[in-house]
Protein backbone atom coordinates (compact mmCIF):
# COMPACT_ATOMS: atom_id res chain seq x y z
CA UNK A 1 0.00 0.00 0.00
CA UNK A 2 1.25 3.69 -0.51
CA UNK A 3 -0.34 6.70 0.05
CA UNK A 4 -0.37 10.17 -1.35
CA UNK A 5 -0.98 13.28 0.47
CA UNK A 6 -2.06 16.67 -1.61
CA UNK A 7 -2.03 19.56 0.52
CA UNK A 8 -4.31 21.50 -2.23
CA UNK A 9 -5.60 25.03 -1.62
CA UNK A 10 -9.37 24.16 -0.78
CA UNK A 11 -8.32 21.21 1.04
CA UNK A 12 -5.76 17.59 1.41
CA UNK A 13 -6.55 14.97 0.06
CA UNK A 14 -5.62 11.64 1.43
CA UNK A 15 -5.55 8.72 -1.41
CA UNK A 16 -4.42 4.96 -0.52
CA UNK A 17 -3.26 2.50 -3.52
CA UNK A 18 -2.00 -0.86 -3.75
CA UNK A 19 0.75 -3.06 -5.02
CA UNK A 20 -0.94 -2.87 -8.52
CA UNK A 21 -1.47 0.97 -8.42
CA UNK A 22 -5.25 0.05 -7.82
CA UNK A 23 -7.53 3.11 -5.72
CA UNK A 24 -7.98 1.66 -2.67
CA UNK A 25 -9.71 4.35 -0.83
CA UNK A 26 -9.58 8.56 -0.38
CA UNK A 27 -10.62 10.82 1.94
CA UNK A 28 -10.87 14.54 1.79
CA UNK A 29 -10.33 17.69 4.84
CA UNK A 30 -11.45 21.27 3.47
CA UNK A 31 -9.42 24.52 3.85
CA UNK A 32 -10.61 27.77 3.85
CA UNK A 33 -8.34 30.96 2.59
CA UNK A 34 -8.04 34.03 4.51
CA UNK A 35 -8.47 37.36 2.48
CA UNK A 36 -7.46 39.85 5.16
CA UNK A 37 -6.77 42.71 2.74
CA UNK A 38 -7.18 43.12 -1.11
CA UNK A 39 -5.07 40.76 -2.99
CA UNK A 40 -3.68 39.09 0.27
CA UNK A 41 -4.39 35.38 0.77
CA UNK A 42 -3.09 33.13 3.39
CA UNK A 43 -3.65 30.15 5.38
CA UNK A 44 -2.56 29.09 8.69
CA UNK A 45 0.05 25.82 8.94
CA UNK A 46 -1.64 24.34 11.95
CA UNK A 47 -5.08 23.89 9.89
CA UNK A 48 -2.80 21.84 7.13
CA UNK A 49 -1.87 19.57 10.05
CA UNK A 50 -5.52 19.40 11.12
CA UNK A 51 -6.85 19.11 7.73
CA UNK A 52 -4.21 15.92 7.17
CA UNK A 53 -4.96 14.14 10.07
CA UNK A 54 -9.25 14.73 10.04
CA UNK A 55 -8.48 13.17 6.41
CA UNK A 56 -6.25 10.45 8.16
CA UNK A 57 -8.39 9.55 10.93
CA UNK A 58 -11.53 8.86 8.16
CA UNK A 59 -9.01 6.39 6.25
CA UNK A 60 -8.14 5.26 9.55
CA UNK A 61 -11.46 4.66 10.45
CA UNK A 62 -12.62 3.38 7.29
CA UNK A 63 -9.51 0.98 6.20
CA UNK A 64 -7.08 0.16 9.29
CA UNK A 65 -5.71 -2.77 8.03
CA UNK A 66 -4.69 -1.05 4.58
CA UNK A 67 -3.11 1.69 6.40
CA UNK A 68 -0.91 -0.97 8.59
CA UNK A 69 0.15 -2.15 5.47
CA UNK A 70 1.46 1.27 4.18
CA UNK A 71 5.31 1.16 2.50
CA UNK A 72 5.10 4.83 0.99
CA UNK A 73 3.97 8.22 1.53
CA UNK A 74 4.45 11.15 -1.35
CA UNK A 75 3.51 14.50 -0.58
CA UNK A 76 2.07 16.70 -3.22
CA UNK A 77 0.75 20.25 -2.70
CA UNK A 78 0.21 24.18 -3.81
CA UNK A 79 3.01 25.86 -5.24
CA UNK A 80 4.92 28.78 -4.29
CA UNK A 81 3.57 29.22 -0.80
CA UNK A 82 6.20 31.28 2.00
CA UNK A 83 6.06 29.50 5.30
CA UNK A 84 8.53 31.13 7.80
CA UNK A 85 9.39 29.60 10.46
CA UNK A 86 11.71 30.61 13.44
CA UNK A 87 14.85 28.56 14.66
CA UNK A 88 12.78 26.17 16.89
CA UNK A 89 10.11 25.59 13.46
CA UNK A 90 7.71 27.52 14.92
CA UNK A 91 5.55 29.27 11.92
CA UNK A 92 6.43 33.07 12.69
CA UNK A 93 2.79 34.41 10.42
CA UNK A 94 0.30 32.70 8.32
CA UNK A 95 1.77 31.23 4.92
CA UNK A 96 1.35 33.55 2.39
CA UNK A 97 -0.04 31.32 -0.50
CA UNK A 98 0.64 31.25 -4.55
CA UNK A 99 -2.21 33.24 -5.53
CA UNK A 100 -1.37 36.25 -2.84
CA UNK A 101 -0.27 39.11 -5.19
CA UNK A 102 0.91 41.94 -2.66
CA UNK A 103 4.21 41.33 -3.76
CA UNK A 104 4.01 42.66 -7.64
CA UNK A 105 6.08 45.39 -7.17
CA UNK A 106 8.72 43.13 -5.36
CA UNK A 107 8.62 40.62 -8.10
CA UNK A 108 8.87 42.92 -10.85
CA UNK A 109 11.91 44.95 -9.00
CA UNK A 110 13.38 41.32 -8.75
CA UNK A 111 12.47 40.42 -12.55
CA UNK A 112 13.85 43.30 -13.97
CA UNK A 113 17.36 42.04 -12.44
CA UNK A 114 18.72 39.59 -15.38
CA UNK A 115 20.67 37.32 -13.08
CA UNK A 116 16.70 36.00 -12.22
CA UNK A 117 15.97 35.23 -15.36
CA UNK A 118 19.32 34.01 -16.49
CA UNK A 119 19.49 31.59 -13.18
CA UNK A 120 15.59 30.06 -12.95
CA UNK A 121 14.61 30.25 -16.57
CA UNK A 122 11.06 31.94 -15.27
CA UNK A 123 9.82 35.37 -14.89
CA UNK A 124 10.04 36.27 -11.15
CA UNK A 125 5.58 36.16 -11.38
CA UNK A 126 3.93 38.13 -8.15
CA UNK A 127 3.13 34.60 -7.12
CA UNK A 128 6.84 33.35 -6.65
CA UNK A 129 8.20 32.76 -3.23
CA UNK A 130 11.39 35.02 -3.17
CA UNK A 131 9.46 38.52 -3.78
CA UNK A 132 7.06 37.27 -1.19
CA UNK A 133 10.44 37.68 1.30
CA UNK A 134 11.15 41.05 0.02
CA UNK A 135 8.01 41.97 0.81
CA UNK A 136 8.24 40.56 4.80
CA UNK A 137 11.74 42.08 4.83
CA UNK A 138 10.15 45.67 4.00
CA UNK A 139 6.72 45.20 6.07
CA UNK A 140 7.46 42.87 8.89
CA UNK A 141 11.30 43.05 9.33
CA UNK A 142 10.66 41.49 13.00
CA UNK A 143 9.26 38.63 11.21
CA UNK A 144 12.01 38.29 8.34
CA UNK A 145 15.31 38.68 11.01
CA UNK A 146 13.63 36.38 12.95
CA UNK A 147 12.98 33.41 10.11
CA UNK A 148 15.52 30.71 10.08
CA UNK A 149 13.83 28.92 7.16
CA UNK A 150 11.01 29.32 4.50
CA UNK A 151 9.82 26.01 3.53
CA UNK A 152 6.81 25.51 0.39
CA UNK A 153 3.26 24.61 2.05
CA UNK A 154 4.13 20.72 1.31
CA UNK A 155 7.62 20.83 3.11
CA UNK A 156 5.92 21.72 6.43
CA UNK A 157 3.79 19.42 6.19
CA UNK A 158 6.40 16.68 5.75
CA UNK A 159 8.61 18.30 8.54
CA UNK A 160 5.47 17.64 10.63
CA UNK A 161 5.75 14.19 9.11
CA UNK A 162 9.34 13.17 9.53
CA UNK A 163 11.11 16.50 11.42
CA UNK A 164 13.14 17.19 8.18
CA UNK A 165 13.69 19.90 6.46
CA UNK A 166 13.48 18.60 2.73
CA UNK A 167 12.26 20.18 -0.86
CA UNK A 168 12.79 18.78 -4.33
CA UNK A 169 13.35 19.73 -7.74
CA UNK A 170 9.95 20.81 -9.15
CA UNK A 171 8.66 22.80 -6.20
CA UNK A 172 11.48 24.63 -5.38
CA UNK A 173 11.98 25.39 -9.22
CA UNK A 174 8.58 28.06 -8.11
CA UNK A 175 10.67 29.38 -5.58
CA UNK A 176 12.81 32.33 -7.71
CA UNK A 177 15.87 30.70 -6.01
CA UNK A 178 16.71 27.83 -7.91
CA UNK A 179 19.17 27.40 -10.39
CA UNK A 180 16.63 25.36 -12.48
CA UNK A 181 19.24 24.05 -15.24
CA UNK A 182 21.29 22.15 -12.33
CA UNK A 183 18.76 21.65 -9.69
CA UNK A 184 20.22 23.41 -6.93
CA UNK A 185 19.78 26.75 -4.68
CA UNK A 186 21.41 29.44 -6.45
CA UNK A 187 23.64 31.57 -3.50
CA UNK A 188 23.29 34.44 -5.76
CA UNK A 189 19.66 34.48 -6.29
CA UNK A 190 19.13 34.02 -2.38
CA UNK A 191 21.59 36.98 -1.81
CA UNK A 192 19.76 38.63 -4.27
CA UNK A 193 16.54 38.33 -1.36
CA UNK A 194 19.12 38.88 1.65
CA UNK A 195 19.20 35.15 2.76
CA UNK A 196 21.19 32.43 2.04
CA UNK A 197 21.58 28.40 1.79
CA UNK A 198 20.58 28.26 5.11
CA UNK A 199 17.31 29.37 5.38
CA UNK A 200 16.84 26.44 2.20
CA UNK A 201 15.91 23.05 3.15
CA UNK A 202 17.94 20.43 1.43
CA UNK A 203 16.86 19.04 -1.73
CA UNK A 204 16.06 15.78 -3.20
CA UNK A 205 14.55 14.13 -6.18
CA UNK A 206 10.69 13.95 -6.33
CA UNK A 207 11.18 10.05 -6.23
CA UNK A 208 14.05 9.91 -3.81
CA UNK A 209 12.98 9.05 -0.07
CA UNK A 210 13.23 12.15 2.00
CA UNK A 211 12.87 11.03 5.80
CA UNK A 212 10.79 8.09 7.47
CA UNK A 213 7.71 8.92 9.04
CA UNK A 214 7.58 10.07 13.01
CA UNK A 215 6.65 7.45 15.28
CA UNK A 216 4.23 9.48 17.19
CA UNK A 217 2.72 10.36 13.48
CA UNK A 218 2.61 6.26 12.82
CA UNK A 219 1.30 4.69 16.18
CA UNK A 220 -1.42 7.28 15.35
CA UNK A 221 -2.37 6.00 11.80
CA UNK A 222 -1.44 2.62 12.74
CA UNK A 223 1.32 2.65 10.09
CA UNK A 224 4.86 1.18 10.74
CA UNK A 225 8.11 3.48 12.08
CA UNK A 226 9.70 2.78 8.83
CA UNK A 227 7.63 4.08 6.24
CA UNK A 228 9.04 6.61 4.07
CA UNK A 229 8.07 10.36 2.93
CA UNK A 230 9.16 10.60 -0.93
CA UNK A 231 10.19 13.77 -2.29
CA UNK A 232 6.94 14.29 -3.86
CA UNK A 233 6.69 17.46 -6.30
CA UNK A 234 4.30 20.64 -6.49
CA UNK A 235 0.47 20.27 -7.62
CA UNK A 236 1.18 19.94 -11.01
CA UNK A 237 4.20 17.90 -11.49
CA UNK A 238 2.33 15.76 -9.22
CA UNK A 239 -0.63 15.60 -11.65
CA UNK A 240 1.43 14.80 -14.56
CA UNK A 241 2.99 11.71 -12.50
CA UNK A 242 -0.62 10.74 -12.02
CA UNK A 243 -1.74 10.98 -15.77
CA UNK A 244 1.25 9.52 -16.72
CA UNK A 245 2.92 13.43 -18.57
CA UNK A 246 6.70 12.00 -18.02
CA UNK A 247 7.64 11.13 -21.51
CA UNK A 248 9.29 13.78 -23.58
CA UNK A 249 6.11 15.10 -26.05
CA UNK A 250 3.48 14.05 -23.54
CA UNK A 251 1.34 16.85 -22.10
CA UNK A 252 -2.12 17.37 -20.29
CA UNK A 253 -4.49 20.09 -20.73
CA UNK A 254 -5.72 20.51 -16.81
CA UNK A 255 -9.64 22.24 -16.92
CA UNK A 256 -9.22 23.36 -13.10
CA UNK A 257 -9.48 26.48 -11.10
CA UNK A 258 -6.53 27.75 -13.00
CA UNK A 259 -5.82 26.32 -16.44
CA UNK A 260 -2.62 24.76 -16.96
CA UNK A 261 -1.27 23.38 -20.16
CA UNK A 262 1.91 21.07 -19.16
CA UNK A 263 4.43 19.47 -21.69
CA UNK A 264 6.86 17.32 -20.19
CA UNK A 265 10.83 17.72 -21.63
CA UNK A 266 14.02 15.76 -21.17
CA UNK A 267 16.06 18.64 -21.06
CA UNK A 268 15.98 22.14 -20.30
CA UNK A 269 14.21 24.43 -22.34
CA UNK A 270 13.64 28.01 -20.67
CA UNK A 271 11.39 31.17 -22.69
CA UNK A 272 11.08 33.46 -19.85
CA UNK A 273 9.67 36.37 -22.43
CA UNK A 274 7.32 33.85 -23.28
CA UNK A 275 5.83 34.13 -19.48
CA UNK A 276 6.22 29.95 -20.06
CA UNK A 277 7.32 28.53 -16.77
CA UNK A 278 9.93 25.89 -16.67
CA UNK A 279 9.94 24.03 -14.15
CA UNK A 280 11.90 20.75 -12.56
CA UNK A 281 10.11 17.28 -13.11
CA UNK A 282 9.84 15.06 -10.61
CA UNK A 283 11.86 12.31 -11.62
CA UNK A 284 14.90 13.08 -12.17
CA UNK A 285 16.85 14.63 -15.03
CA UNK A 286 13.35 15.72 -16.46
CA UNK A 287 12.31 19.43 -16.91
CA UNK A 288 8.83 20.57 -18.21
CA UNK A 289 7.37 23.56 -19.47
CA UNK A 290 3.90 25.03 -18.63
CA UNK A 291 1.53 28.13 -19.42
CA UNK A 292 -0.58 29.19 -16.55
CA UNK A 293 -4.01 30.82 -17.15
CA UNK A 294 -5.50 31.84 -13.95
CA UNK A 295 -8.97 31.12 -14.08
CA UNK A 296 -10.48 28.37 -15.85
CA UNK A 297 -13.43 26.88 -14.76
CA UNK A 298 -13.74 29.70 -12.01
CA UNK A 299 -14.80 31.60 -15.07
CA UNK A 300 -17.58 29.78 -15.47
CA UNK A 301 -18.68 29.43 -11.92
CA UNK A 302 -18.57 33.34 -12.25
CA UNK A 303 -21.28 33.83 -14.75
CA UNK A 304 -23.23 30.08 -13.48
CA UNK A 305 -22.92 32.48 -9.97
CA UNK A 306 -24.64 35.90 -11.50
CA UNK A 307 -26.87 33.77 -13.75
CA UNK A 308 -28.24 32.13 -10.61
CA UNK A 309 -27.64 28.89 -12.29
CA UNK A 310 -24.70 25.75 -11.51
CA UNK A 311 -22.27 25.79 -14.23
CA UNK A 312 -23.61 22.27 -15.03
CA UNK A 313 -26.98 23.62 -16.38
CA UNK A 314 -25.10 26.55 -18.26
CA UNK A 315 -23.46 23.87 -20.35
CA UNK A 316 -26.12 21.97 -20.71
CA UNK A 317 -27.77 24.67 -22.50
CA UNK A 318 -25.63 24.33 -25.13
CA UNK A 319 -25.63 20.63 -25.74
CA UNK A 320 -23.03 18.88 -26.92
CA UNK A 321 -22.42 19.63 -30.47
CA UNK A 322 -20.02 22.26 -31.24
CA UNK A 323 -20.84 25.83 -32.37
CA UNK A 324 -19.91 28.11 -34.20
CA UNK A 325 -18.37 31.33 -32.17
CA UNK A 326 -20.59 34.19 -32.72
CA UNK A 327 -20.18 37.29 -32.18
CA UNK A 328 -19.60 37.43 -28.41
CA UNK A 329 -15.55 37.06 -26.85
CA UNK A 330 -14.67 36.98 -23.57
CA UNK A 331 -11.78 37.29 -21.97
CA UNK A 332 -11.02 34.98 -18.84
CA UNK A 333 -8.27 37.87 -16.73
CA UNK A 334 -10.65 37.56 -13.92
CA UNK A 335 -7.92 38.29 -11.72
CA UNK A 336 -4.98 39.01 -14.34
CA UNK A 337 -3.13 36.14 -16.24
CA UNK A 338 -0.13 34.80 -15.99
CA UNK A 339 1.30 32.82 -19.86
CA UNK A 340 1.47 34.67 -21.57
CA UNK A 341 0.66 38.48 -20.49
CA UNK A 342 2.29 38.45 -16.79
CA UNK A 343 -0.39 40.82 -16.22
CA UNK A 344 -1.76 40.78 -12.64
CA UNK A 345 -3.99 44.19 -13.19
CA UNK A 346 -5.59 43.30 -16.15
CA UNK A 347 -9.31 42.67 -15.84
CA UNK A 348 -11.35 40.77 -17.74
CA UNK A 349 -14.42 41.54 -20.48
CA UNK A 350 -17.21 40.42 -23.04
CA UNK A 351 -16.62 42.15 -26.25
CA UNK A 352 -19.01 41.97 -29.22
CA UNK A 353 -22.55 41.85 -27.24
CA UNK A 354 -25.72 42.34 -29.40
CA UNK A 355 -29.40 41.79 -28.61
CA UNK A 356 -28.92 38.55 -29.85
CA UNK A 357 -26.48 37.28 -26.85
CA UNK A 358 -28.77 35.49 -24.57
CA UNK A 359 -27.27 32.94 -22.05
CA UNK A 360 -26.27 30.44 -23.73
CA UNK A 361 -24.21 32.84 -26.29
CA UNK A 362 -22.43 34.14 -23.04
CA UNK A 363 -21.92 30.51 -21.99
CA UNK A 364 -20.14 29.78 -25.46
CA UNK A 365 -18.21 32.80 -25.38
CA UNK A 366 -16.80 31.82 -22.02
CA UNK A 367 -15.91 28.60 -22.64
CA UNK A 368 -14.41 29.57 -25.50
CA UNK A 369 -12.98 32.40 -24.42
CA UNK A 370 -11.01 29.50 -21.73
CA UNK A 371 -10.17 27.88 -25.05
CA UNK A 372 -8.42 30.71 -26.34
CA UNK A 373 -6.21 31.14 -23.54
CA UNK A 374 -4.98 27.64 -23.82
CA UNK A 375 -4.19 28.42 -27.40
CA UNK A 376 -2.28 31.66 -26.50
CA UNK A 377 -0.40 28.84 -23.81
CA UNK A 378 -0.12 26.48 -26.98
CA UNK A 379 1.70 29.13 -28.94
CA UNK A 380 3.87 30.79 -25.69
CA UNK A 381 4.79 26.63 -25.54
CA UNK A 382 5.90 26.49 -29.35
CA UNK A 383 7.65 29.48 -28.86
CA UNK A 384 9.56 28.23 -26.04
CA UNK A 385 10.48 25.28 -28.57
CA UNK A 386 7.86 22.75 -27.47
CA UNK A 387 5.36 21.38 -30.46
CA UNK A 388 2.73 18.92 -28.91
CA UNK A 389 0.72 16.67 -30.97
CA UNK A 390 -2.27 15.40 -28.20
CA UNK A 391 -2.47 16.09 -24.79
CA UNK A 392 -4.28 14.43 -22.04
CA UNK A 393 -7.79 16.29 -20.29
CA UNK A 394 -7.62 16.60 -16.41
CA UNK A 395 -9.19 18.60 -13.97
CA UNK A 396 -13.21 18.94 -13.11
CA UNK A 397 -14.11 20.91 -16.33
CA UNK A 398 -13.52 18.17 -18.79
CA UNK A 399 -16.73 16.44 -17.78
CA UNK A 400 -18.13 18.83 -20.40
CA UNK A 401 -17.74 17.43 -23.60
CA UNK A 402 -18.52 20.70 -25.39
CA UNK A 403 -15.65 22.53 -23.47
CA UNK A 404 -13.29 20.01 -25.09
CA UNK A 405 -14.13 20.37 -28.42
CA UNK A 406 -13.97 23.91 -28.28
CA UNK A 407 -10.13 23.27 -26.93
CA UNK A 408 -9.18 20.71 -29.43
CA UNK A 409 -10.94 23.04 -32.11
CA UNK A 410 -9.17 26.18 -30.63
CA UNK A 411 -5.63 24.09 -30.25
CA UNK A 412 -6.17 21.75 -33.18
CA UNK A 413 -4.94 18.77 -31.42
CA UNK A 414 -6.50 15.69 -30.41
CA UNK A 415 -7.55 15.48 -26.75
CA UNK A 416 -7.58 12.27 -25.21
CA UNK A 417 -10.04 11.78 -22.58
CA UNK A 418 -8.61 9.24 -19.75
CA UNK A 419 -11.31 6.08 -18.94
CA UNK A 420 -12.69 6.45 -15.21
CA UNK A 421 -10.21 6.73 -12.74
CA UNK A 422 -8.31 9.57 -10.19
CA UNK A 423 -5.14 11.01 -12.20
CA UNK A 424 -4.65 13.83 -9.72
CA UNK A 425 -2.07 15.30 -7.52
CA UNK A 426 -2.66 12.66 -4.67
CA UNK A 427 -2.21 9.44 -7.43
CA UNK A 428 0.78 10.89 -8.46
CA UNK A 429 2.20 11.52 -4.87
CA UNK A 430 1.15 8.25 -3.87
CA UNK A 431 2.46 6.71 -7.63
CA UNK A 432 6.27 8.75 -6.23
CA UNK A 433 5.76 7.06 -2.70
CA UNK A 434 5.49 3.89 -4.63
CA UNK A 435 8.80 4.90 -5.90
CA UNK A 436 10.72 5.78 -3.56
CA UNK A 437 9.97 2.82 -1.31
CA UNK A 438 10.69 0.29 -3.37
CA UNK A 439 13.29 1.85 -5.34
CA UNK A 440 11.17 1.30 -8.93
CA UNK A 441 11.85 2.35 -12.22
CA UNK A 442 10.10 5.74 -12.18
CA UNK A 443 9.04 5.45 -16.00
CA UNK A 444 7.34 1.97 -15.33
CA UNK A 445 5.29 3.19 -12.56
CA UNK A 446 4.21 6.92 -14.09
CA UNK A 447 2.51 5.25 -16.96
CA UNK A 448 -0.45 6.82 -19.07
CA UNK A 449 -4.05 5.77 -18.67
CA UNK A 450 -6.47 3.86 -20.49
CA UNK A 451 -7.79 6.21 -22.61
CA UNK A 452 -11.73 6.30 -23.27
CA UNK A 453 -12.11 8.35 -26.01
CA UNK A 454 -10.21 10.97 -27.86
CA UNK A 455 -11.89 14.33 -29.01
CA UNK A 456 -10.86 15.62 -32.92
CA UNK A 457 -10.25 19.08 -33.67
CA UNK A 458 -13.73 20.12 -35.69
CA UNK A 459 -12.41 20.12 -38.99
CA UNK A 460 -15.35 22.13 -40.71
CA UNK A 461 -15.74 24.79 -37.62
CA UNK A 462 -11.44 25.37 -37.60
CA UNK A 463 -11.63 28.13 -39.81
CA UNK A 464 -14.24 30.05 -37.96
CA UNK A 465 -12.35 29.34 -34.43
CA UNK A 466 -9.24 30.68 -36.28
CA UNK A 467 -10.81 33.94 -37.19
CA UNK A 468 -12.43 33.75 -33.59
CA UNK A 469 -8.69 33.66 -31.91
CA UNK A 470 -7.27 36.23 -34.11
CA UNK A 471 -10.22 38.45 -32.78
CA UNK A 472 -9.92 37.28 -28.92
CA UNK A 473 -5.76 38.21 -29.70
CA UNK A 474 -6.44 41.68 -30.40
CA UNK A 475 -8.78 42.33 -27.66
CA UNK A 476 -5.90 42.26 -25.27
CA UNK A 477 -3.87 45.01 -25.94
CA UNK A 478 -7.07 47.12 -26.72
CA UNK A 479 -8.39 46.47 -22.84
CA UNK A 480 -5.08 47.00 -21.46
CA UNK A 481 -5.37 50.37 -23.18
CA UNK A 482 -8.54 51.31 -21.97
CA UNK A 483 -8.61 49.81 -18.18
CA UNK A 484 -5.45 49.80 -16.71
C1 LIG B 1 1.45 26.84 -10.49
C2 LIG B 1 0.46 27.46 -9.59
C3 LIG B 1 -0.76 26.71 -9.22
C4 LIG B 1 -0.65 26.26 -7.80
C5 LIG B 1 -2.05 25.92 -7.33
O1 LIG B 1 2.47 27.69 -10.88
O2 LIG B 1 0.60 28.57 -9.13
O3 LIG B 1 -1.02 25.66 -10.09
O4 LIG B 1 0.29 25.27 -7.67
O5 LIG B 1 -2.23 24.80 -6.72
Amino acid sequence: MYLGLDLGTSGVKALLIGGNQEIIASANAPLEVMRPHAGWSEQDPADWIAATQAAMDQLKRSHPEELAAVRGIGLSGQMHGATLLDAADKPLRPSILWNDTRSHAEAAALDADPIFRDLTGNIVFPGFTAPKLVWVKANEPEHFAATAKVLLPKDYLRLWLTGEHVSEMSDAAGTAWLDVASRRWSPELLAATDLDESHMPDLVEGTEVSGRLRREIASRWGMADSVVVAGGAGDNAASACGAGTVAPGSAFVSLGTSGVLFAANESYLPNPASAVHTFCHALPTTWHQMGVILSATDSLNWLAGICGRKPAELTAELGDTLRTPGSATFLPYLSGERTPHNDAAIRGGFAGLSHRSDRPALTQAVMEGVAFAFRDNLEALKSAGTELARATAIGGGSRSTYWLKAIATALNLPIDIPAEGDFGAAFGAARLGLIAAEKADPLSVCTPPAIAATIEPDAELGPAFEAAYQRYTRLYPALRGATT
